[in-house]
């Protein structure tokens, strides 16, 4: 009898969540010059040196830097011959996000769960090995040519995984209070967000969380459409946008045609003190989108009452906003890439759930003026 409970209690769990995401395990960038890209994120963004791969460690076309902020993980990779995938994906799309990889209790069943209900594969389950233990590894293909890996590492004791080695350059930074990456927002072409909000929710279980259209998020100029796509517990949480027509170009477009197609547009990584976090990135040259000091006249009317002065807020131009449950401040970085793609979010989170609802228009404008000076409004 009791087998049968149990049984039946673990299929209706299993139905419920058929793919338990324990968390994001690295993101992976495809990058022109991986060792500077390295040294960027480790003297503006305080990254820790974790792993390397490279021609030392038998790596023959490609060359991998590891970093780690507590529990974010940066993989920055670059070819070291010509012609291969790789240099193809850095001449179509720039520097960009190539893998969002997840970290899973089992690899080869998180594989099969979601090409089972329709994910198209990018690697089947494979087994790496080394004398720290063994990692199991998988990736389905999502958006653009963007990858989702499944990484299992529970019997795992090694800096990163098999093929890498320890890294310890003798260049030292501070971390900066980066936490954790809160949520990965992906852009997609003219009405796609629908098939891959779809996708998420097929293929992987995700739910949706909350949708704004462009009466929510549009300028006199521009606009997009958004849909927030979040895992059963809650730690993965994809935003997918889509441009929506208005007057000048949407941000979300220039994206898509400097990416030549859907990426992953930006990251937004969780901090504890915001405004030590970003005093601490401006020092390291850092760049922020542009808030108007007009902003912060009546702010306070619009959120209530905050933990914070708001003079540092103002001084650093921290965005505010507030929902039913908290409130949150957050700013946007400027394209840490050459082309205008890629952007960083930094986020702490005083209880509220959402993302920042209350600041798209004055966000979307600063996003405009830059454009502007782009020549791509
Ligand atoms: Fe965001």
């Amino acid at each position: 009898m009791s087998t049968t409970t149990e049984k039946s209690e673990k299929a209706l769990t299993e139905e419920q969540d058929f793919l338990p995401l324990l968390g994001t395990d690295f993101v992976e960038l495809y990058v022109g010059n991986a060792k500077q890209a390295a040294h960027y994120y480790m003297s503006a963004w305080g990254f820790q040196p974790l792993a390397y791969a490279g021609l030392e460690t038998g790596s023959r076309d490609r060359v991998s830097y590891v970093l780690q902020q507590d529990k974010i993980r940066l993989v920055l990779t670059s070819p070291l011959v010509a012609g291969g995938p790789i240099n193809q994906h850095i001449n179509d799309h720039g520097d960009g996000v190539k893998v969002v990889a997840l970290w899973v209790d089992d690899a080869k069943y998180s594989y099969q769960q979601t090409t089972q209900r329709g994910a198209e594969s990018a690697l089947e389950p494979v087994v790496l090995k080394d004398k720290d233990g063994e990692v199991v590894i998988s990736a389905i293909k999502t958006y653009g040519e963007t990858l989702h890996y499944f990484v299992e590492r529970k019997n795992y004791n090694g800096a990163f995984m098999p093929g890498y080695q320890p890294w310890h350059p003798t260049f030292k930074t501070q971390e900066v209070g980066l936490k954790f990456i809160d949520h990965m927002v992906g852009n997609v072409g003219w009405n796609e967000m629908n098939k891959w909000c779809e996708f998420y929710a097929k293929v992987m279980g995700f739910t949706q969380l909350v949708s704004f259209d462009d009466k929510d998020i549009s300028t006199e100029y521009t606009a997009l459409m958004s849909k927030v796509m979040s895992n059963g517990n809650g730690r993965i949480k994809f935003p997918i946008n889509e441009p929506a027509s208005g007057r000048k170009k949407s941000q979300i477009e220039e994206y898509i045609d400097f990416y030549n197609g859907a990426g992953v547009q930006h990251i937004a990584v969780a901090t504890d003190n915001i405004i030590e976090t970003v005093k601490a990135l401006k020092a390291g040259g850092v760049e922020f989108l542009y808030v108007p000091p007009t902003y912060y006249d009546d702010v306070l009317d619009r959120v209530g009452k905050i933990d914070e002065d708001l003079a540092p807020l103002k001084e650093l131009g921290i965005l505010i906003d507030r929902d039913d449950e908290g409130y949150l401040l957050q700013l946007f970085t400027k394209p840490v890439l050459d082309r205008p793609t890629m952007f960083f979010e930094i986020i702490q989170r005083k209880g509220a759930k959402s993302f920042g609802k209350g600041n798209f228009k004055a966000l979307f404008e600063s996003i405009e003026r830059e454009q502007e000076l782009r020549g791509t409004l």
